[in-house]
């Protein structure tokens, strides 16, 4: 891979910082755009932009072409049968919240059980937790080895005939752990429950094929690979999404409305209520094209290689602690750490002065943290487009963390 070149396409990866070109290592809360992404969305608005669905004019017809022009490249992306089982949504958590509202909220009951695991983003808990609220269902967790981050074995028998949701994602937000999801979901089937699949941070980095993992429900976001924000994809099982009531009302998503009842459009266009997100979805296809050109091989290449530097730097340094496996093979692009005696934010603060972005909180997986026994962590997160020289200076940096803040060793 040639960073040099890449890192051209990406004016934001030139913005001095701390006396620098900015070193960017909050990947997995939000990647940064490529020219050909950004150049696409100002060609859309410049040449395209109209209401899509609605009117005859040109500009009308230009923006339902490119929205739905724009699902073939999804839809070949993650290798789905058809166009209808493509929902655009705002990002991972709407796509997630529909889910849970159309679907787990009418076909769960007092007594059934849901399962998700303690490394889920809130995204896919809170969720949960008020489907299980509203239904009478039970909320199980599968844990996880608190050194290695593979799920606790035992645990995968929670997953049984009282079950009728599996909900996981494919990569921890946290850990930073691919989970194989062939075993959970082949289980999850074999009792009869609906997979849902989060891959917010899968889709980013790998190859994904919805119909070789068989799960029912995938959900991942745009901004996180490459896109704008305010563009999300929800995959649903054609048939699944057909028994499912809409999540929002409105324009668009109708046949036909009559004063006091009102038939659904069809997929996809049920879930879909409103004036839809056309330059969200441009951005998407552009942000897909560039990936595709990049090649995921490459991109997984590059990315192990900045996270192998990364967890053998940080090994050397006395007193960082990583979370979950230390084994760079079982890493998707990020490694959470903590700095003895070092609040989070203090280092997330000294390395902002020298131009370094990490991200420092709960990151949004709170049970995870508190059944890790800590109350919040430092993540670095990489994308194809970092370097090993800026790996080398965050490594530089998070070694005078602790004398910064007064330590001797
Ligand atoms: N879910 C995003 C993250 O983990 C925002 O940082």
């Amino acid at each position: 891979m040639n960073s040099e070149l890449i890192r051209n396409d990406f004016p934001i990866l030139k913005k001095e910082c701390g006396g620098r070109p900015i070193v960017y290592l909050d990947n997995a809360a939000t990647s940064q755009k490529p020219l050909p992404v950004l150049e696409a969305v100002y060609e859309y608005n410049t040449q395209g932009n109209g209401n899509p669905h609605r009117g005859a004019h040109v500009l009308a017809i230009s923006a339902s072409e490119a929205y739905d022009g724009s699902k073939e490249i999804v839809r070949r992306f993650i290798n789905k049968r058809s166009p209808k089982e493509i929902i655009y949504t705002r990002n991972t958590t709407e796509s997630l919240n529909l889910i849970a509202r159309s679907y787990g909220e009418t076909h769960l009951k007092k007594g059934d059980h849901i399962v998700i695991t303690i490394a889920e983003h809130h995204a896919n808990l809170v969720t949960w937790q008020r489907v299980a609220q509203k239904t009478g269902a039970v909320l199980d967790y599968i844990y996880v080895d608190k050194k290695t981050g593979h799920f606790l074995e035992k645990d995968l028998e929670k997953i049984n005939k009282n079950v009728k949701i599996v909900a996981f994602a494919q990569v921890s937000n946290v850990l930073g752990i691919e989970f194989d999801p062939r075993p959970l979901i082949q289980r999850a089937h074999e009792a009869g429950a609906v997979v849902v699949l989060d891959g917010a941070q899968s889709a980013p980095h790998r190859r994904v094929d919805v119909q070789e993992l068989d799960c029912d429900f995938f959900a991942f976001s745009g901004h996180k690979m490459c896109a704008s924000g305010g563009i999300g994809v929800l995959y649903g099982k054609e048939q699944l999404l057909d028994d499912m009531e809409p999540f929002n009302l409105g324009g668009d998503m109708i046949e036909e409305v009559r004063e006091q009842s009102t038939d659904f459009a069809e997929l996809p266009a049920k879930f879909e209520a409103g004036t839809q997100n056309v330059e969200g979805a441009v951005s998407l296809e552009a942000a897909i094209r560039y990936l595709n050109e990049i090649g995921f091989d490459e991109i997984q290449k590059q990315e192990r290689k900045l996270v192998t530097q990364a967890i053998q730097g940080m090994q050397q340094i006395p007193h960082i602690r990583i979370i979950g496996t230390e084994n760079p093979e079982e890493k998707e692009g990020l490694v959470s750490f903590t700095v003895d005696d070092v609040h989070p934010h203090d280092v997330a603060e000294i390395l902002s002065a020298v131009g370094i972005c990490i991200r420092t909180g709960h990151h949004c997986a709170q049970p995870l943290h508190t059944y890790l026994g800590i109350y919040a962590s430092c993540r670095a997160s990489f994308y194809f487009y970092n370097t090993e020289e800026e790996v080398q200076y965050f490594l530089k940096h998070l070694r005078t963390v602790r004398s910064v803040m007064g330590y001797d060793d």
